[in-house]
């Protein structure tokens, strides 16, 4: 299919990002038997079927490029010598997920010094595989993705915020993009709404402190589909939680502007 920059990566992650989305789903349509905890906070989550879901894709990845680092929500940093890293969320979108809505996706990046190389995200209950490589354009099952022509106004608007944040402060930021006159929703994953940037179906998506597995493999989308994202620590800095916001090029501006997220302790 695409040309670009890590084709074999590419492949290897749509191939297992499937069968991870398989397995997801088979539990999930038996959730009511899956034991779920609390981690941090009461809305944060995590059951069984996210970690068995992320086993399942460092044992492939392990087999397929074991000179490959891994960087996981559920398992933490495994090293590698390559030079390239995986950054894998299981689930993302474990709320909707623990509730029956259709909103949740697995979502597999392979990144380098310079950021993502690879993006993957798979939506089992929707069907939906995004596609995108460095150089190698973006796809939804297959068809070609262009990020929205417009500013802030030509789309809905996605947002999020954890528990992590303060929340006077994403008051003040929700209020600030309706006067702006951006109609912002919610969906329930981060990652599957950078996707929907990349497929012209938001103007964009904010959120103020996210963690790399929730946004590398959406920033590969967006960047391929034409949008702007704004930058991501690499490196060690690819652990820690920052500020994630990615928007069509007309929308991007004003975005970063309203959203005025500086530096994510600050929230
Ligand atoms: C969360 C989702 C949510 C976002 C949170 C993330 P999880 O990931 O992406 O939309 O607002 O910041 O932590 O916990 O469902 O993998
Ligand atoms: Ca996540
Ligand atoms: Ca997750």
């Amino acid at each position: 299919m695409e040309e670009g920059v890590g084709a074999d990566r590419l492949a290897a992650a749509i191939e297992i990002a499937r069968r991870a989305g398989a397995l997801a789903l088979e539990r999930f349509n038996a959730r009511e038997t899956l034991v779920v905890e609390q981690k941090r906070h009461v809305t944060d989550l995590v059951s069984e079927a996210d970690r068995e879901v992320e086993t399942l894709i460092r044992l492939a990845v392990s087999e397929a490029f074991p000179q490959d680092a891994q960087l996981g929500e559920e398992h933490g940093l495994s090293a590698g010598r390559s030079g390239l890293i995986w950054v894998i969320d299981p689930i993302d979108g474990t709320a909707p997920y623990l509730n029956g809505l259709p909103g949740w996706c697995v979502s597999i990046a392979v990144c380098d010094e310079e950021g993502p190389v690879v993006g993957v995200i798979y939506a089992p209950v929707l069907d939906e595989l995004y596609t995108a490589s460095r150089g190698g354009g973006a796809f939804l099952n297959g068809e070609p993705l262009r990020a929205l022509d417009g500013d802030l106004r030509a789309g809905l608007l996605g947002v999020g915020a954890n528990d992590r944040v303060d929340s006077a402060r994403v008051g003040h930021m929700l209020a600030a993009l309706m006067d702006a006159g951006a109609a912002w929703v919610r969906y329930g994953s981060g990652a599957l709404m950078l996707a929907w940037v990349a497929a012209g179906r938001l103007s964009g998506y904010a959120e103020p402190r996210m963690s790399a597995w929730d946004c590398m493999a959406g920033y590969a989308l967006i960047i391929e589909a034409g949008g702007c994202v704004r930058s991501f620590p690499t490196g060690e800095g690819l652990q820690q939680p920052a500020p994630v916001l990615g928007a069509c090029a007309g929308a991007y501006d004003e975005l970063v502007r309203i959203c005025d997220f500086g530096s994510s302790p600050d929230w």
